[in-house]
């Protein structure tokens, strides 16, 4: 049976290869998407994700919920985002898509659907936890019956904004905090210190850039950025592409270590300002990735959205 996922999505580079993969493997349905800010504007945000279901002939058949455009608490700190360039696309200008966004909100969508089908739909979360957080704050029902949540963010002991936060923690730390808080059965935190270990390697970067595949010439340009800036700060030689690890970890459980544990984010003191702190005791409703089998990781990923150049990926994967 297909594994029914909400994804909410911030659409930056890897937002985009999640979301890819999850339209395109079959033991995945995806009912939905719901948009929040993050690595750009709503705007952008918008248009991109109707450009990159486009891509890959998927637009119009699954719909999208337009959610929050701000964090829950603003701490006056500069979030803005330089990973995905200015427009989430590497500042890529490219040929803008009609698409349609359905008239509930991604927090009314979220609330409905989970209560509709308790236990059944687990949500994947590659941005910042705003939308999941109000949904959870509207509805004390939502929380109970999400299946799994499987969230991209938080780093143990490190962090890729200051030496404590990552990313899409530090852009909405109370909503951070709300989610990690809620009665939800089971939550995997995907943190970006592992996450980090998968990107796209020079080989693979030289295949997607030289390519005639207009589906890889497209990621190749949008994960510019992306690139860029994992080189520069010594976190992976090439584009990371943390938010597919959640697929991956859908499609095929032996690709990642977990371990259980429980976990809460600092939201008082600011200079640690959205740290995921872990404990590990026997009881607890969470999981945080240890490990990733980062070959495994990619064999699945460009596998599945570049069915066509199997043979070519066989060569440098
Ligand atoms: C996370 O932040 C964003 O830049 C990426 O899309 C990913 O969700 C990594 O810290
Ligand atoms: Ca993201």
């Amino acid at each position: 049976m297909k594994k029914r996922i909400i994804l909410d999505v911030d659409m930056g580079s890897d937002d985009t290869v999640c979301l890819w993969l999850a339209m395109l493997h079959r033991k995945i349905k995806v009912d939905g998407i719901t948009l929040v800010h993050g690595n750009t504007t709503m705007e952008n945000v918008r248009k991109n994700i109707f450009k990159a279901l486009d891509m890959i002939n998927q637009n119009g058949k699954v719909k999208v919920y337009e959610g929050e455009s701000s964090p829950i608490k603003d701490y006056g700190f500069n979030t803005d985002d330089d990973a995905h360039g200015s427009n989430g696309f590497s500042g890529l200008i490219y040929d803008e898509v009609p698409g349609k966004i359905e008239e509930i909100s991604a927090i009314d969508y979220l609330i409905n659907h989970v209560n509709n089908n308790p236990h059944k739909i687990t949500i994947i979360a590659v941005g910042p936890l705003t939308n999941i957080a109000k949904a959870i704050l509207k509805d004390k029902n939502f929380a109970k019956n999400i299946k799994e949540l499987i969230i991209m963010g938080g780093a143990e002991n490190y962090g890729n904004i200051t030496p404590y936060a990552e990313f899409n923690f530090y852009k909405d730390p109370a909503a951070a905090k709300i989610v990690f808080n809620a009665p939800i059965t089971k939550i995997v935190m995907m943190g970006y210190n592992i996450t980090k270990k998968v990107f796209i390697d020079h080989q693979m970067e030289k295949l997607l850039k030289n390519s005639t595949n207009l589906k890889a010439r497209f990621l190749y340009d949008i994960s510019r950025s992306c690139a860029k800036i994992s080189i520069e700060s010594g976190a992976a030689k090439g584009a990371t592409i943390n938010d597919a690890i959640n697929i991956c970890y859908l499609i095929n459980k032996s690709c990642v270590l977990l371990q259980k544990c429980s976990i809460d984010i600092e939201t008082q003191n600011l200079e640690r300002l959205a740290e995921s702190k872990v404990n590990y005791p026997k009881k607890g409703n969470c999981f945080i990735l240890k490990d990733v089998n980062k070959r495994k990781c990619q064999q699945i990923i460009f596998n599945t959205i570049f069915p066509e150049l199997k043979k070519e990926f066989k060569k440098v994967i």
